[in-house]
């Protein structure tokens, strides 16, 4: 693949849909051709995943089942976006990837990591050539993303707690490992997107 993939990750309501396009406008500004793209979704058949996964009641799925519907739209957004724009030379920003599972469902019912890690090496196999890990206190995160307009609530739904758990997991993931920049959220967006374009060589 001849592109650069980067994702983004975080809890809900850190401040990554919003950095993602920062950087997207930031990118282009520079001359760079760049696809923004988000999961769950980001192709035709995923974003009607989407809608399975993100609304209704949040025990309407097993956490078995959930692996197996992200990462069959993972795969299908791979196939008909994600590869195809890094086929054409371009930057790939995703709002989430494969992380975002590796912690909503690999951990936070269960240990259920190594299940996600060999479906991930069986199907999809990339990982992102950067990740940027948005940081914030999940207290702010969920009153920022209850605070949003949406029927999008199932994971917000399963409260503090549960989003206390996935950013300790989300530090575990990026402890020592090269891909990840952590960066922290709890600022003004201008001053978050300043770290993120300096995390990005380009
Ligand atoms: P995520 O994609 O991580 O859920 P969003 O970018 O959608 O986060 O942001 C969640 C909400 O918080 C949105 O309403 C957005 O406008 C707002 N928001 C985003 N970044 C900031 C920030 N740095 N400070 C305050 N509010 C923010
Ligand atoms: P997103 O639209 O990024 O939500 P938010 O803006 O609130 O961060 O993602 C929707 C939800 O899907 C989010 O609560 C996290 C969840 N999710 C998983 O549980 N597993 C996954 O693999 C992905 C990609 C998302």
């Amino acid at each position: 693949m001849a592109g650069r993939f980067i994702s983004f990750e975080g809890i809900d309501g850190s401040g990554k849909s919003t950095q993602a396009r920062m950087l997207a406008d930031a990118l282009r500004a520079d001359g760079h051709a760049v696809t923004l793209t988000r999961e769950p979704g980001g192709s035709t058949g995923a974003e009607e995943i989407r809608r399975l996964v993100l609304e209704g009641d949040p025990e309407r799925w097993s956490p078995e089942t959930e692996i197996l519907l992200f990462t069959a739209a993972r795969r299908d957004h791979l196939e008909k976006t994600i590869r195809p724009a890094l086929a054409r030379g371009e930057i790939v920003i995703t709002d989430r990837f494969a992380d975002s599972t590796r912690i909503y469902q690999g951990i936070t019912r269960g240990d259920l990591r190594s299940m996600v890690d060999a479906l991930h090496d069986l199907m999809i196999g990339v990982e992102p050539d950067l990740t940027i890990l948005i940081d914030i206190d999940p207290a702010i995160g969920l009153s920022r993303a209850r605070a949003r307009a949406g029927t999008e609530l199932r994971f917000e739904d399963m409260g503090l707690a549960t989003q206390v758990a996935m950013r300790a997991g989300f530090h575990a993931l990026a402890q020592g490992n090269a891909r990840f920049r952590l960066i922290d959220g709890a600022r003004a967006p201008d001053a978050v997107a300043k770290d993120v374009r300096s995390a990005v060589h380009v």
